[in-house]
């Protein structure tokens, strides 16, 4: 995604970046936001050149069990969704060899009720929804891009549709219980 426009190039056609960018941080210290009804944090606008560069830190204290927030990390959207005691049954329980993209749940997290995703569909590059309440999440109850029907699951492993791979997970390290630093 080029971060000088503010156009986003979709299946060739240029759209206006907001119209599929939901970001919900901003890229550098979001530490002690208050979230409100839904935990979206609203973006600071950084510059270009601060968001090249930068890392993320997120504090997850304000995220509830079943929540997710979005963040900015250089210029992507960031999903970190606090999973449910079922969301990471289901995640576990799959069989990994049944996979498109098989990878094991607890390689793809570091903590069990963090997972923290690129949230940008494999397929063509569009924002999955099921970060919001009431956006579909699919068939398995993870994110749903609408662009051509891809289904992620609780682990934002790819399940069905025609995107190739699963979300992708950025780096990242917790800094402290309630605190992760990504990038
Ligand atoms: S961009 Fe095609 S399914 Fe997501």
């Amino acid at each position: 995604m080029a971060e000088a426009e503010d156009n986003i190039s979709i299946l060739g056609k240029e759209v206006p970046r907001r119209d599929f960018l939901i970001y919900g941080s901003t890229a550098l210290g979001v530490a002690g936001v208050a979230l409100t009804a839904w935990p979206f944090i609203d973006s600071m606008n950084p510059a270009a050149d601060t968001l090249a560069l930068a890392t993320t830190e997120v504090d997850l204290s304000p995220i509830q069990e079943g929540q997710s927030i979005t963040v900015k990390w250089q210029g992507k959207p960031v999903f970190v969704r606090h999973r449910t005691d079922r969301e990471i049954e289901l995640a576990k329980e799959t069989d990994v060899k049944s996979l498109r993209d098989p990878q094991a749940d607890d390689a793809r997290v570091q903590q069990e009720p963090w997972l923290i995703v690129v949230g940008i569909c494999t397929h063509l590059g569009c924002i999955p929804l099921g970060q919001k309440p009431g956006e579909p999440r699919g068939d398995y109850s993870g994110w749903f891009c609408p662009c051509h029907g891809s289904h992620y699951d609780t682990a934002g492993r790819i399940r069905k549709g025609p995107a190739p791979l699963n979300l992708a997970v950025p780096p990242y390290k917790f800094v402290d219980d309630t605190t992760i630093l990504i990038g």
